[in-house]
Order: C-alpha cells, then structure tokens, then sequence
C-alpha cells in the first residue's frame, strides 16, 4: 500500500480549491500520491505511516513551471556578460548551445538535466514542461525529447526553435524537414509542439505549418510569440486554440482582446525580461482585461538561466503590478492551466499530492524577501523530494 503522509500543524494553508480555499491551523493527509483531506490542525494523530511538522507556517500547492528548455549542453554566460555590457538579446545564441548540445551524449544530456531538475524542487516546482529544441536535427531533437521524457509528462517537441546554420540558405527546406521526418521521430515522445514566432526565427506562414503539422501528429499547439517585438505569435495562437503563448512582451489591443476572448494562457516569463533587459510584461492590462496568465521561469542557458519561481513572483508583483495572490495563482494554477492539467496546481481532494512548506508565515515573504531560500521541504506526489531542514 503507497504510504500516507500527515503534514501537521500548518499555520495557513493555501489550496487553490474553490470549497476547501485558505484555512489557517490545518493538518493535510496525503494517500496513494494524492491529497485525501484537510482536517483541524492535531486531530489526526497516529493516523499515517509518515509526519511532517510544519511548525505553523505556510504550505502552497507546488509551483507549475510550464515553459523550460532544460535538456542542454554548454554555457552562455559570456554572451550574459556581453548583454550587461550593453549587447542586445538575440536568437542567434541558440545556435551556440545546440552545437554544444550535438556533441553531447544522451546519457550526459540526462544527466545535466536531472540536476536541473533536482535544482527545480528545490525552489518548489513540482510539474514541469520540457522542451527539446536545441538539436535541430532529426537525430539531436529525438534525442532531447527522449531525455525529456524522463523527467516529465509534459514534453515539448520544439524543432522550430530557429533555423539551423546548414539551411541559412533555405529556411522553408528546413520547416519541411520539421514538419516531416524530425516531427515523425519526436512525435512518440512528445504531448506539445512550440514554434518560435518571431523575426529571427520563424514567419508566420512557417509557424502556422509547424503547429498544423503537430497537431495532425497528435500533438497540442504551444507558441512562443511577441518576446522581442510585435509580430503575429498571439494572433496565431488564439486562431488555433494553442494550449499557451508565452512572452507576450509586445501585444497590441487587438492581441489582449484576441487572448480574452480565447482558451490561450498568456504565459508570462519575467525573468527572461530581467536577464535580456527588455521591458516587462504588462500584465496588469492582460488580468484587466480577462485573459488568463500563467508565470513560468522559461530556464534555459540563453535568456534565463534560473529556475527560481519565487524570483519570477517577486518580479511579477514589484514590476508588473500583479498582487502576490494572482502572482501565486499564475505560478501554480495559471501553469496548469497552460498545460491543460487540473491534476496539479491546487490542493483539492483528489489532486496530485505536490506541495511546498515555505519558511515563512505568508507568501507574501515570497516577495517581502527576495533571494531568500524559503523552500523549507518540497513534496512531490506525497514524497519528499527536497527538504533545507
Ligand atoms: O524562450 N525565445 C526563444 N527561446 C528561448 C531562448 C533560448 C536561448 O536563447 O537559448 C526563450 O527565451
């Protein structure tokens, strides 16, 4: 029998669900990797084979990183370097990592991402989505989507990332190739495809016949759109009901109302606006207005090394005018959402046993402390997977 676990005496507990809500001196039971029930603190002694004692703080349900590119070789910190210096962000350093990323094994590739991954639970992200996209090959990007399936459910097939050297020539007979043999091989792999959207990468022409191509294959439609200027990414993927665009710095009127009116998640990435120094997301505008936002830390070796949740919720409250509860909600629920998930995100009867004892009162000293380490214990399907304590 899956062992049950007490977590005991929390001081506020912030579940996401409708009914259960924000209940202060609870205990939470967890049975078979789910959540069981939520009972006055100290009424359910002797009751599980495992407890925790949360000493009267804060337990979140765990963050939902729903954009990461975590399967990668090789390191960009001198073009970081360069960037402070006054270089701007472009996506030609993609081409630097996948070269590095070819010449490296799948068992090396696995193993850098597992560390990662280890590096994400300790800042109390228990779901995440991994996608491919520096092999730009058949053969690399199989690779990457096989090393991401080790890790997680969500695996991302983004062949589309920019266009290779070898076919600087002739982009289309690039699409081609992504949209035929390396789709074929990734396919089996994978739940989503991404397309990067964006002057540098692909049209919108092209980005409409990759995520056709996904979506024939089987596969749900993600865009990264409007990151480095305006351009057609959010208008293309409301028109195909994609899952999720994320960035979103550039959007026009008529991009938010497209989104409000859409089941299209805006995912907004603020550390990658931090580490490339563009301006940040209005997200204030896209909340007003309707539209659904998600967080995520878009970690990857380029534009946003970190895996730090809590960092990109204290960007999002001090620089984009979110309150820490939308900024909270966007980070667990919002990327479920993202993700077409209800499993994960909340704390409700039944949802998946992922959850984070934070050292402190409130997640408001998520933002009230920034840089602190406040991830006391993280839980992952009713396991422990990081404790600082
Ligand atoms: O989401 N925008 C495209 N892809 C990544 C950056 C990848 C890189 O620079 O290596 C992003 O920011």
């Amino acid at each position: 029998m899956t062992p049950s676990l007490v977590i005991d005496n929390i001081g506020l507990l912030i579940t996401n669900d409708p009914e259960i809500g924000e209940r202060r001196d609870v205990s939470i039971v967890f049975e078979h990797e789910r959540v069981a029930a939520v009972l006055p603190a100290g009424s359910t002694a002797g009751a599980a084979d495992s407890r925790i004692d949360a000493g009267g703080r804060c337990l979140i349900p765990g963050f939902v990183d729903s954009h990461t590119h975590l399967v990668f070789a090789g390191d960009r910190s001198n073009e970081f370097a360069a960037r402070m210096a006054g270089a701007p962000y472009a996506a030609g350093g993609i081409r630097v990592t996948t070269a590095a990323t070819r010449a490296t094994s799948t068992t090396e590739l696995v193993a850098l991402a597992q560390a990662r991954r280890d590096a994400a639970f300790a800042c109390g992200i228990t779901h995440i989505e991994i996608k491919s996209g520096y092999g730009l090959d058949v053969e690399t990007e199989a690779r990457l989507c096989a090393a991401a399936a080790e890790l997680t459910d969500d695996v991302t097939f983004l062949g589309a990332h920019v266009v290779p050297s070898e076919f600087a020539d002739d982009p289309d007979a690039y699409v081609d190739l992504v949209c035929g043999p390396m789709l074929d091989a990734c396919a089996p792999r994978a739940r989503w495809i991404d397309v990067f959207c964006e002057t540098g990468a692909f049209d919108y022409a092209q980005s409409r016949r990759v995520l056709l191509a996904g979506r024939a294959a089987g596969l749900g439609l993600r865009v990264h759109g409007n990151q480095l200027g305006h351009g057609p990414g959010v208008q293309l993927a409301v028109e195909l009901d994609a899952a999720s665009v994320d960035h979103c710095t550039y959007l026009s009127d008529a991009d938010v109302d497209a989104l409000a009116s859409s089941q299209t998640v805006a995912t907004l990435l603020p550390a990658t606006d931090f580490s490339t120094r563009q301006p940040y997301p209005d997200a204030r505008r896209l909340l007003d207005a309707g539209v659904a936002v998600a967080l995520a830390t878009n970690c990857n070796p380029g534009s946003s090394y970190t895996s730090a949740m809590a960092f990109c919720i204290a960007l999002a409250v001090r620089d984009m005018q979110m309150t820490v509860s939308e900024a909270l909600s966007a980070a667990t629920l919002g990327g479920a959402r993202a993700l077409r998930r209800s499993d994960v995100g909340h704390l409700g009867i039944g949802a998946r046993a992922d959850a984070v004892l934070l050292d402190a009162q409130s997640p408001t000293h998520l933002v009230y402390r920034p840089g602190m380490p406040l991830t006391a214990k993280t839980l992952s399907r009713g396991a422990l997977v990081f404790s600082a304590e």
